[in-house]
C-alpha cells in the first residue's frame, strides 16, 4: 500500500454510480448517498420492473437530500456500463448473481470475475471515478481456523493454516459452490488492487460484509437464500434453514450500516488502494449462536407464539455449535467513522420490515 494520501470525493465532485443498485444492499447505498445530498446513477437490469425499483424511484419524492437516476446495465455485456461511468467521481460495484440460480461452481467462480472485470474496464475508460468500491464478502477472509479464532483484514480464505487442510483451491473450485464463491472474491479482489495500482487514475477498496440483516425494502429483497430470509423462517416457527440442524453462529451486520460503509469509504482518507474492511458485529453482542437469536427474536416480538432456529432440549440447544465466525468491524469503525446499529435494533427493524410487507 502507497503512503500518499488517498483521494476522498462529496457530492460536489459529481455523480456516484452504483450496480446492483435494486439489491438489499444496493438500495441501502443508494439511501445512504442520498442522505448524504449525492446525485446517484442507479444501475439495474431492467427500470421496468416495478417490483425491483419502485422503491428506488419513491426516494425522489421523500426527504433525502439527493436524486436518483435510473441507469439500464448488465453485468454480462461488456462496455455496458461505459457511458454510465463517465462523469462520476465514483463507483460502487454492488451488483452480482450470487450464485443461487441453479449455477455450476464454476460458473459462480467465472461469473464472478467476468462482472468484474466489465465494470472495472468501464471505470478506467471513464476519466473521472477516482473512487472504486467492491462489495466483497466475508467469504474472501474465512479460511480454516481453530475455534474461536478472531479473523480480521489480514486474513484470506485461501491462507495456509499450520495443521489445517487447505480447502481454497483450484481443484476445489468446480466441487463446492462456497469455496468457488469466496475464491473468486478473494481474487477479484487482488486483481482491482492491481489494476488501480497500474492504471493510477483511481483507487480500490473492498467491503467484507458478513450475515447482513435489517430492514428490506421491498418484497424483492426477500431472496431465498438470504440470512433475513432465512430470520423471517424462524418467525415463521420454521428451523433455521441455514445449516444442518439449524446451528450456526450469526456474526451480524445491519444492512443500513452496510449501505453507510460504502458510502464511508468513498469520502474517507484513511481508505486507499488495497484497503478492505470487514463488517460484522462491533462486539459479542452481535454475535449470536441460532438459540440466542432465537430468544432475542421472542422477547422483541412476544406476539410470535413460536419462534423457530436450532433444535432446543430443556430450554438448552440440543446440540453444541461450532464457535466461528468470530470477527469485529473495528477497521471500518476506526479508519471510515462508521457508527453502528444495536443488534436489537437491526431484528426488531428486520422483523417489523417482513410484517409492514405482509410475508409473516
Ligand atoms: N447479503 C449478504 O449477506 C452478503 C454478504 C456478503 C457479501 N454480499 C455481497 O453483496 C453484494 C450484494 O448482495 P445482495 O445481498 O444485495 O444481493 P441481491 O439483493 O441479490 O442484489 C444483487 C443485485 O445484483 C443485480 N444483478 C444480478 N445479476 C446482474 C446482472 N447480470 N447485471 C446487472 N445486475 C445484476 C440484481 O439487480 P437486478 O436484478 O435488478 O438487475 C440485484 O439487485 C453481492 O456481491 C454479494 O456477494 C452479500
Amino acid at each position: 500500500m502507497d503512503e500518499k494520501q488517498s483521494t476522498t470525493v462529496s457530492p460536489a465532485d459529481g455523480p456516484v454510480a452504483v450496480t446492483g443498485a435494486s439489491g438489499y444492499i444496493g438500495s441501502w447505498i443508494v439511501h445512504d448517498l442520498m442522505n448524504q445530498g449525492y446525485q446517484v446513477r442507479a444501475c439495474v437490469r431492467d427500470p421496468n420492473k416495478p417490483e425491483k425499483v419502485d422503491h428506488l424511484k419513491a426516494m425522489n419524492g421523500s426527504d433525502l437530500r439527493g436524486r436518483v437516476d435510473l441507469h439500464s446495465a448488465d453485468l454480462w455485456q461488456p462496455g455496458s456500463y461505459d457511458s454510465i461511468f463517465k462523469g462520476c467521481c465514483a463507483v460502487i460495484h454492488a451488483g452480482a448473481a450470487v450464485g443461487y440460480n441453479n449455477e455450476t461452481p464454476q460458473q459462480v467462480y467465472d461469473s464472478c470475475f467476468t462482472e468484474v472485470k466489465h465494470v472495472i474496464e468501464s471505470v478506467k475508460k471513464s476519466g473521472s471515478v477516482k473512487q472504486f468500491v467492491f462489495t466483497s464478502s466475508f467469504a474472501a477472509v474465512g479460511h480454516p481456523c481453530p475455534e474461536g479464532y478472531v479473523y480480521t483484514e489480514r486474513d484470506w480464505c485461501d491462507d495456509e493454516i499450520e495443521g489445517y487442510d487447505m480447502y481454497f483451491t483450484d481443484e476445489m473450485i468446480p466441487k463446492n459452490r462456497d469455496i468457488a464463491y469466496a475464491l473468486a472474491k478473494a481474487r477479484a479482489e487482488r486483481m482491482i488492487y492491481q489494476i488501480a495500482a497500474d492504471d493510477g487514475g483511481f483507487e480500490a477498496m473492498s467491503l467484507l460484509p458478513l450475515h447482513v440483516i435489517g430492514p428490506l425494502m421491498c418484497a424483492n429483497h426477500d431472496q431465498s437464500w438470504s440470512w433475513q430470509n432465512r430470520l423471517r423462517f424462524m418467525m415463521k416457527g420454521k428451523p433455521n434453514k441455514a445449516q444442518e440442524g439449524g446451528r450456526m453462529l450469526w456474526n451480524n451486520v445491519d444492512v443500513r450500516d452496510v449501505g453507510q460503509a460504502h458510502r464511508l469509504c468513498i469520502e474517507s482518507p484513511l481508505a486507499r488502494n488495497g484497503s478492505r474492511y470487514i463488517l460484522s458485529a462491533s462486539d459479542r453482542s452481535g454475535e449470536l449462536f441460532t438459540w440466542q437469536m432465537q430468544e432475542r427474536l421472542a422477547a422483541l416480538f412476544p406476539a410470535i407464539k413460536t419462534v423457530g432456529g436450532e433444535e432446543m432440549k430443556d430450554g438448552k440447544p440440543a446440540q453444541k455449535t461450532v464457535d466461528s465466525p468470530r470477527s469485529y468491524c473495528m477497521l471500518a469503525k476506526q479508519e471510515l467513522g462508521l457508527n453502528t446499529y444495536a443488534i436489537d435494533e437491526s431484528l426488531t427493524a428486520t422483523g417489523n420490515s417482513y410484517l409492514k410487507l405482509g410475508l409473516l
